[in-house]
């Protein structure tokens, strides 16, 4: 057996390409450690979506340079987004690592690591972030090493969005989406044979699932409705869940399947960016404040427990006091269930990269605007979550309270609105594993990040 230490970095869908390298480096023998000095092979999987992410790994890869030193024949692998823009800089700089490669060769990690073990002298490096330019875009089974009941399952690859400060449309390419019975059989025999109960479906815009392809093959009329539809089918299957969505693609017929299915979650994360129009229209993402309040008025119809959590990027350049106001009030209007937010970072080869306009805001400014959005945004989940006091939910047991106090004999779970729940067993159950099990629980008290409640049953 040889060891790997992985560090992944980003968001799920990269998450999940380490699951798959982790799977595929099974195959030649490899297990995972934590210890990174006894490793055999070191590989990073890296994000450039902030200049934070990118900094973050150089500086781990700076203090690799030690442990190669000492350990020649460790061979340190970098993938992911970083690697496919900066991978060929990055060989140049740092000569400790052997092999750059991007998040459209993932699945050649094994030949690759063979590839230099092969030559321990002298080693040639490897590079590759080559684009797959493939028409179609097929994985075969979905692979993960984890032995719990939850699953990501990739629907489709790449971003055509090309919103002004993203990076992803570079970093992953040109959209394109998995034949739909291939998702489909790919969920059921996860399902049957795997023991999976709860499937994430990952993709930078899951609403355009099978768009390009209907265009080009005009007898073809799979959506991510129609596929919504065949995975609530799926018997065994208990719980289905999506990220991300965009805004302009949320159709009036997923809005509906949102009030009629019995497996999709009660949560949407549903990205908004900014409430101003004037820098929605600056970032190209092609709706405006109104769609959005619509949207959210529709899908609260068709799901009344629907809850909604989005992504909030202050400090765009030419971000004026008055549309960060705009931001504010939008926030208290739309009552998120929990936001992501983030200063904005200039990411280069965008088309806000370099805008004349950044100057405009200080990074002291941006991130004294950050910190006030958070700190509105907590009293409004704290106001917000009060309200689920009394409902019964069900949760999926993931673990015991990682707190090392008094309440650290208490299960945590994810209710179906993704909510933190903790609960007490009660006292003829103290011995019991709730590890993995599906629970109901009746909540007695929410703060503005997690609830407790009392445990009623095991379901
Ligand atoms: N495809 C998803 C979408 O459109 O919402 C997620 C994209 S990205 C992985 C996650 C979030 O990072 C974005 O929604 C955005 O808020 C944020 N983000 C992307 N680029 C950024 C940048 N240059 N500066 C700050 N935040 C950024
Ligand atoms: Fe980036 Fe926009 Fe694509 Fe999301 S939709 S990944 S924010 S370009
Ligand atoms: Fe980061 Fe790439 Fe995801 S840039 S957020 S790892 S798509």
């Amino acid at each position: 057996m040889k060891k790997v230490f992985l560090k992944t970095y980003g968001c799920q869908m990269n998450e999940h390409d380490s699951e798959r390298m982790l799977a595929n480096l099974k195959e030649i023998d490899f297990i995972s450690t934590n210890i990174k000095e006894e490793a055999d092979l070191v590989l990073f999987n890296t994000c450039a979506i902030r200049d934070h992410a990118n900094a973050k790994f150089y500086s781990h890869i700076g203090e690799i340079r030690a442990l190669k030193l000492k350990r020649p024949s460790t061979i340190i692998a970098v993938g992911g987004c970083i690697s496919q823009v900066e991978g060929e800089e990055l060989l140049k700089r740092y000569p400790h690592i052997d092999i750059a490669f991007g998040p459209d060769n993932l699945h050649k990690i094994t030949e690759m690591v063979l590839a230099v073990s092969h030559q321990n002298k002298k080693r040639q490096k490897i590079f590759d972030n080559s684009f797959d330019t493939s028409s179609t875009y097929s994985i075969k089974d979905t692979k993960f090493v984890h032995g719990n009941p939850k699953a990501y399952v990739t629907i489709m690859k790449g971003c055509d969005n090309y919103c002004s400060y993203c990076i992803v449309p570079y970093t992953r390419g040109r959209e394109k989406s998995r034949p739909m019975m291939e998702v489909v059989d790919d969920v059921k025999r996860l399902v049957e044979f795997h023991g999976i109960d709860e499937v994430m479906l990952l993709g930078q815009n899951v609403n355009s699932f099978g768009r390009k392809e209907n265009k080009e093959n005009k007898d073809s009329s799979e959506n991510f409705v129609s596929l919504l539809r065949k995975l609530e089918m799926i018997s065994g299957l208990k719980l289905l869940r999506y990220t991300s969505s965009h805004p302009r693609d949320v159709s009036d017929e997923l809005i509906c399947f949102h009030g009629e299915s019995k497996k999709l979650a009660d949560h949407l994360h549903l990205p908004v960016q900014s409430g101003s129009n004037v820098v929605l229209e600056q970032m190209n993402r092609g709706y405006s404040v109104e769609h959005y309040l619509g949207l959210l008025e529709k899908l609260k119809k068709a799901n009344p427990r629907l809850k909604i959590s989005s992504d909030i990027i202050v400090g765009y350049p030419g971000e004026s006091e008055e549309e960060y106001q705009k931001t504010l009030n939008f926030l208290q209007q739309t009552q998120f269930d929990f936001i992501y937010s983030y200063a904005f970072s200039p990411r280069p080869g965008t088309k806000a990269f370099d805008l004349p306009q950044s100057k405009s805001i200080s990074r002291e400014e941006k991130s004294k605007r950050l910190h006030h959005l958070q700190l509105q945004q907590l009293s409004i989940q704290e106001h917000v979550r009060r309200e689920m006091i009394g409902e019964v939910e069900r949760v999926l047991v993931d673990g015991r309270n990682k707190r090392n106090d008094a309440d650290s004999l208490m299960w945590r779970g994810r209710a179906s609105n993704l909510r933190i729940v903790h609960f007490n067993p009660r006292e003829e159950d103290r011995d019991f594993d709730f590890k993995w099990k599906w629970v109901e629980v009746k909540i007695t008290s929410s703060t503005a990040l997690s609830s407790k409640g009392d445990f009623c049953r095991v379901c």
